[in-house]
């Protein structure tokens, strides 16, 4: 059976739309909930493959899970999880292997985590150092420090880890793996990332600071961390929507995107969307809750190119494939910098960005750290991209085939399902008819 689809350039019909909720949310949600004394309720969780798959681990850690449809109850274990029988099989998740690993670094117990071929490629000792630091005994047993991920559990120790990369993933996992550590843990960031678990945190009564790129966290020691339930209402996510507000900036049209999640560390594609010419307007909601949210209206225009760099990286890391993409259909040049963390993402994502743009007729040159584009005003299309079945890239590249003269196949269509469960029947709502019909469609 055919998991290829073919996009074609059509009228962008654009308008209003509410896309999934939020991924990183709904991981901590779900894990956050699993930790907490009681009853946490989750609403707008994601349905993905990946947050499924840590929903099913914390159910494997003790958990109960009950889904009502509409909403997801969680019933936590006050700080101890039991041992879980077998492997917990994340599937493609970065973010669940991550994070979890810093809360079993704080069980009296081993679990072993395994992933698909993707996540057991990603590098893993760069949450296993830490974890060491702190008293854990965490074994990488793939080749060159990669998943399988076993993590020994044991009494900790608070730290003071300065973080050789920037990555909300491995913050996380040193902050979760410090509520169980006796003393102080402070992190400090090289650029500030998404802060979502700091905000849950808060959230839940933990005494968590934050000093300019310094997260400080006060352990409970031998004491288990006590969690106040929560009640999540998770926003749409920002990194779903941007494909629509791109796809609205190359192709002159407008779209409306409801109740999306505004965190400031997620939302720097507006920045570069309006360097490069579009009309973005935000109406934040007036609210209480833990997590900005509002409505983004974007309309397109003529695009010209930028330079996407330093402190604004982090902040748009998963956008970068769609901001290399509004680059290519763009007049001049646009430079991706700093981004040498995309190489270690669900796929290369420089060189599989590169070689999709190329084989669509794009002028890209590759670089270590990111890559140049001189855009033109459509790419001659006509080609298969290999996406590596890499959510982002299928996406991405479904996208710029709004703009190509001939159409594009993407292959592995389905994976975007990973982290946007209906995006090809949005893609319909938005561009109709430039969707050809499949055998695998979600
Ligand atoms: C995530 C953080 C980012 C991001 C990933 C989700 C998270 O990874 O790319 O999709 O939920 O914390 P890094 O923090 O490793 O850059």
């Amino acid at each position: 059976m055919s998991d290829r689809k073919t996009v074609q350039s059509v009228a962008m019909k654009g308008g209003e739309l509410r896309v999934p909720g939020d991924k990183s949310i709904s991981h901590r949600a779900a894990m956050l909930s699993a930790l907490a004394n009681g009853q946490s309720r989750i609403s707008g969780f994601l349905r993905c493959e990946d947050c499924l798959n840590t929903l099913s681990a914390v159910g494997q850690l003790g958990a109960r899970v009950e889904d009502l449809g509409d909403e997801i109850l969680v019933d936590g274990i006050a700080g101890r999880f039991v041992q879980p029988e077998g492997l917990l099989d994340v599937g493609n998740s970065g973010t669940s292997i991550r994070l979890l690993a810093g809360l079993l670094a704080g069980q009296p117990f081993e679990t072993i985590m395994t992933g698909d071929a993707s996540l057991c490629s990603r590098p893993m000792e760069r949450v296993a150092v830490p974890l060491r630091l702190m008293g854990a005994e965490v074994v990488p047993e793939g080749e060159r420090g990669c998943a399988p991920l076993r993590v020994r559990g044991g009494e900790l120790e608070g730290i003071d880890y300065r973080l050789p990369v920037a990555s909300a993933q491995v913050k996380s996992c040193v902050l979760l793996a410090g509520l169980y550590a006796r003393g102080t843990t402070r992190v400090i960031e090289p650029r500030k990332t998404r802060d979502h678990t700091e905000r849950m945190l808060q959230a839940m009564g933990v005494d968590l600071g934050v000093d300019g790129l310094d997260v400080i966290l006060q352990g409970a020691g031998p004491d288990l961390p006590q969690l106040r339930t929560g009640e999540w209402s998770i926003p749409g996510d920002f990194s779903s929507a941007a494909f629509w507000m791109t796809a609205a900036a190359i192709t002159g049209s407008e779209v409306v995107l409801t109740h999306v999640g505004l965190n400031p560390r997620r939302t720097a594609l507006l920045d570069v969307l309006r360097r490069m010419g579009c009309d973005i307007e935000v109406t934040e909601a007036p609210s209480t809750e833990w997590e900005p949210t509002g409505t983004v209206r974007v309309r397109g225009g003529q695009l010209h190119g930028t330079v996407v760099a330093g402190d604004e990286i982090p902040n748009l890391i998963d956008e970068l494939p769609i901001v290399a993409v509004a680059g290519a259909l763009s007049e001049g040049e646009t430079v991706i910098a700093d981004a040498a963390e995309l190489r270690v993402k669900e796929s290369d994502r420089i060189s599989v960005v590169a070689e999709g743009l190329r084989r669509c007729g794009a002028d890209v040159e590759e670089r270590p750290d990111g890559m140049r584009i001189v855009g033109q005003p459509a790419v001659a299309g006509n080609a298969v991209v290999p996406t590596f079945r890499d959510h982002r890239i299928a996406m991405a590249f479904s996208v710029l085939a709004l703009k190509a003269v001939a159409p594009v196949t993407i292959e592995d269509a389905s994976c975007t399902g990973t982290s946007y469960p209906g995006f090809w029947v949005d893609l319909e709502q938005m561009a109709p008819g430039a969707v050809s019909s499949c055998a695998v469609c979600d």
